[in-house]
């Protein structure tokens, strides 16, 4: 709406307010985002109390800090837009206001320099239930120009903030949080991969001052687009304060029309764990699309750690019947089964399966899997190819970049832009996917790029949805080296993200721990490993692997011949107690507790109707002090009672000589208690975790 020369949009959603504000046709600037505004709240008199002062050293106006910042105003930071005409000259476009619609939930400006020929459009579109907006930038051009930068929409960041929260990694190590002060200047990160990456997940939380998992406030901000992203948290000299995220820069060729991904933001006055149950409803509520929405998560095996490359038929039967007698509702023949892959040399792009292994192809196998009561999945990694293949012999010029290059695991990655690419390889999996009853797809992409380049993804993203319609009922899991892509634009597309090739529970505790933060439970695949982890070297119990693997989607990944039967029956046990559990689990939020003790890694997993809950209490070291700190629970109703139950409580070694109550009986306290005292658990050893049930009375 207009009044006097000033524009202004408002949009409520879920508890909070966002206000936009344009003075004299020009673009408009973020006037407040937070807590939910009284609905007389007078917006044009937010937009001039917006405006900061002038003094000595600066122009005699603010150059607005806007949605798409203007280099040509003088904006003193990163400009929302970096272009270039075909000769190379910078192209610096002023933007005029030419329309806007806004719906109940939507809102779309339209504006246009005219100078230049180019038009900006910034979209959003609010979720009152999960309190998430969806934001976007495009440009259009009336002559092929040069992208090197487009900013999502231009928030401000908060002022009362002493760091931001984002998010690095690395194989085996992913979802690492780091807190960075703010400081004058940029905080940038960039990943120039071409696939999300496990270096730098994009996501960022920016906690006001205080604020802790459970109590005061945040913003959050994740970027949905699988070819990596540039994110810039910048504080200006006058003090303000903004975030940009896009694409990684100059990945795409001259063209008339840009558009930035999505960028998922919301605001949380209850602590991080607001930012998390958004991100994690709006993920799987919004975003992920299910074939069949009511179907359980099924119990996942995965046969990597037990044979790798070496696919004997027997052996392959011999371990999905022991893996069903475990409670595995889904086998998943992972890498090896086509061409001649007897190691990863080799073979990547001829995806017929391969005869020495499977002399009457897969039916024998996949007919024992379905005798056992399981469902059939399988494993490809369709943008590679080995330069030892039939595919790469046929075709070099399908692949990226020089014939030189530096390998990556024995790889190159196949040009997805070109249309024969994709077609190779649908006709590929499709005629698998035709000639076996498979339900699902683990989809791997284990290298880097050449050099990164948007084309690729959008032609990952064209292939996935020309299977997709095609093969409606199969799922596909993201995988990349473990977390190497995960996004909320792959996960429109895929079902289940492969978080790490970690099986090491307590580094999956720490990973799932931080992922949380953006990953549902019913996403997040989780599996039990080895005994003697293949990739850390630890060697942890039985207990301990399968209670981490079921906080989220379980899965085993040992070879079940190793276990013992005491072992046999810890996870039996823990998987039937997973599969009563997991429906509302599923349906329900991951909260991250407050410890008291950094020793203490903790999460309430609640129910939809706040009913029920389980507290998983990791312990992943060893304490400072003698006996536990008590663990304060969250979201819970003060005035209700709820029934305490220590589901393991047979757990408790030798060394916990005293009787804290929870050892031995059920209790039955106020969730006023719970949150504000908090549970006197046992003393245990580290690589130990308690599980907690509450039933809301
Ligand atoms: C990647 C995946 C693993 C496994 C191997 C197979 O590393 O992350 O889980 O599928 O590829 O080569």
């Amino acid at each position: 709406m207009t009044c006097g020369r000033v524009r202004h949009w408002r949009i409520d959603v879920g508890g909070q307010t966002l206000v936009l504000a344009a003075r004299n046709n020009r673009l408009p600037e973020c006037v407040y985002w937070g807590g939910a505004l009284p609905t007389g709240e007078d917006l044009a008199t937010l937009a001039r109390a917006h405006m900061i002062d002038v003094t000595g050293g600066m122009l005699d106006a603010n150059p607005d800090l806007s949605i798409c910042p203007e280099a040509a105003q003088g904006f003193p930071g990163q400009p929302g837009l970096i272009l270039r005409a075909n000769d190379g000259t910078p192209i610096r476009p002023q933007f005029r206001f030419v329309g806007d619609v806004q719906a109940e939930r939507t809102l779309r400006l339209t504006y246009r320099d005219d100078a230049h020929g180019i038009r900006y459009n910034a979209s959003f579109a609010a979720d009152p239930e999960t309190r998430v907006i969806a934001i976007q930038a495009t440009i259009t051009s009336d002559v092929p120009v040069h992208l090197h930068w487009l900013a999502a929409p231009v928030l401000p960041a908060p002022q009362l903030a002493d760091e931001m929260l984002d998010v690095s990694g690395r194989w085996c190590g992913e979802f690492q949080l780091n807190a960075t002060p703010w400081s004058a200047g940029i905080h940038s990160r960039e990943n120039r991969t071409g696939r999300t990456g496990h270096e730098h997940f994009p996501g960022l939380i920016l906690p006001c001052r205080g604020a802790t998992n459970t109590q005061g406030a945040a913003f959050g901000f994740h970027y949905g687009w699988s070819g990596g992203h540039k994110m810039i948290a910048e504080e200006l000299p006058d003090g303000r304060r903004q975030v940009q995220f896009g694409n990684a820069t100059d990945t795409e060729g001259a063209g008339t029309t840009f558009q930035t991904a999505p960028l998922y933001i919301t605001y949380s006055d209850t602590g991080l764990n607001g930012i998390a149950v958004a991100f994690q409803r709006h993920l799987r509520d919004r975003i992920v699309t299910w074939p069949q929405p009511d179907r359980p998560r099924p119990v996942h095996y995965n046969c990597w750690e037990a044979v790798y490359f070496d696919h004997d038929i027997d052996t392959l039967k011999d371990i999905a019947s022991r893996a069903a007698a475990l409670g595995a509702e889904r086998f998943v023949l992972d890498d090896g089964w086509f061409g001649r892959r007897d190691d990863d040399t080799t073979s990547l792009g001829d995806w017929q399966i391969d005869p020495r292994k499977y002399p009457d192809g897969l039916t024998p196998l996949i007919d024992h899997v379905h005798s056992e009561g399981m469902t059939f999945g399988i494993w490809f990694e369709p943008e590679m190819v080995n330069p030892d293949s039939d595919l790469y012999r046929a075709h070099p010029d399908w692949a990226l970049g020089a014939p030189d290059q530096t390998l990556g695991r024995q790889q190159m990655v196949l040009d997805m832009a070109l249309p024969q690419v994709r077609d190779y390889l649908f006709d590929q999996i499709a005629a698998v996917l035709s000639a076996y009853p498979v339900d699902y797809i683990k989809w791997d992409h284990n290298r880097v790029l050449p050099t990164p380049d948007a084309a690729q993804t959008r032609g990952t993203y064209a292939l996935i949805d020309r299977l997709r319609a095609d093969f409606p009922m199969v799922e596909i899991e993201s995988c990349a080296s473990g977390g190497g892509r995960i996004d909320f634009g792959i996960l429109s597309r895929t079902q289940r993200v492969w978080l790490s090739d970690s099986n090491d529970a307590l580094e999956r505790l720490r990973i799932q721990h931080n992922a949380a933060l953006f990953l549902p439970m019913a996403i997040t695949g989780s599996h039990v490993g080895p005994r003697h982890c293949h990739t850390s070297g630890r060697v942890l119990d039985i207990r301990f692997r399968a209670w981490v693997a079921a906080q989220r989607h379980m899965g085993f990944e040992m070879d079940p011949r190793e276990l013992t039967k005491d072992e046999a029956r810890v996870l039996r046990d823990v998987t039937t107690w997973w599969k009563t559990n997991r429906d509302w689990m599923c349906a329900g939020d991951i909260l991250r507790l407050d410890s008291a003790d950094p020793a203490v890694i903790a999460e309430q997993q609640i129910a939809r109707d706040g009913s029920r809950f389980v507290v998983f209490a990791g312990k992943a070291d060893t304490s400072a002090q003698i006996s536990p700190r008590p663990l304060r629970l969250t979201a819970l109703e003060p005035t209700a009672q709820y029934r305490i139950h220590l589901k393991n409580r047979d757990d408790a070694i030798a060394l916990s000589r005293g009787t804290p109550i929870l050892k031995t009986e059920d209790i039955t306290v106020s969730g006023r208690y719970l949150m504000d005292h908090g549970l006197t658990l046992p003393w245990s050893f580290p690589n130990m975790i308690w599980v907690i049930e509450g039933t809301k009375l």
